[in-house]
């Protein structure tokens, strides 16, 4: 009997994206599910949201999670843009048993990084590959030679008198009513922070934003080369069945 497609259910800080993935193409085999992140985003109400959304998909495969978390050995450390009490939780115990299915759990951006960095922007890239999702946070994904250093998180690096993220991600474009190139100057000023400090080969940026690529990137300037993701917002999806462990 042929595997059924592993699902990605990519948990943000705005939304819970989920749907069924060719792991052999990184494409989505379904239309994907999406519903807005409760709040406040508690491991009881993003479990219940989880279950609407994969009820809905109806998909039989395994699941692989992401956070915008710190995720070791499938256990939550931080809790940026969500609650609190994700702090300490094992994931993937709480949600294989929610689920009854074999889940695995990883962080948003290292998803997207994996997706980027097998099917995307990042295919076929030795060296140094930094993956930067801009959405209500700035997550990043650390690669060398294509394999993930994982929970990298450098959108919490000290700029602009507090976290980076605070000053360039989207939200802070949308919250500080930025045009693209105002914004475009601080994702300058953020990416030249990183440059300095990691000296990647290749930069990709990610996260929904991505889209619109063609707004920001003419405003951006660094010493590494930059370029957009192609997966967009469905990276993480992707790169969260990655994770996930065979369903039988
Ligand atoms: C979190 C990261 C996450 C990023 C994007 C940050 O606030 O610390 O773990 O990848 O947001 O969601």
């Amino acid at each position: 009997m042929a595997l059924a497609s592993p699902v990605g259910i990519d948990i943000g800080g705005t939304g819970i994206k989920a749907g069924p993935v060719d792991l052999v193409r990184g494409t989505l085999t379904a239309e994907r599910e999406r519903v807005e992140t409760p709040r406040p985003a508690t491991p009881t109400a993003i479990v219940d949201s989880v279950r609407g959304v994969v009820g809905r998909l109806g998909a039989a495969g395994g699941f692989g999670i992401t956070l915008p978390s710190v995720v070791v050995q499938g256990v939550v450390k931080t809790a940026s843009n969500i609650d609190a009490t994700w702090i300490g939780t094992d994931a993937v115990a709480l949600f294989s048993e929610a689920l009854e299915r074999p889940c695995g759990v990883i962080n948003d951006a290292d998803a997207a990084g994996m997706a980027e960095v097998r099917f995307g922007a990042g295919k076929g890239n030795r060296g140094t590959v930094i993956l930067i999702t801009l959405g209500t946070g700035i997550g990043s994904g650390l690669f060398f030679d294509g394999v993930l250093v994982p929970n990298a998180e450098l959108g919490h690096l000290h700029l602009h008198h507090g976290d980076a993220e605070d000053w360039a991600a989207e939200s802070a474009r949308e919250r500080d009513q930025l045009s693209w190139k105002a914004w475009g100057k601080r994702i300058s000023a953020y990416l030249e922070l990183v440059e300095s400090l990691l000296w990647p080969d290749l930069f990709v940026i990610g996260g929904g934003v991505s889209r619109q690529a063609d707004k920001f990137l003419p405003f951006v300037e660094c010493r590494t080369p930059v370029v957009p993701a192609v997966l967009h917002n469905d990276a993480g999806i992707v790169g969260a069945a990655m994770v996930a462990p065979l369903a039988r």
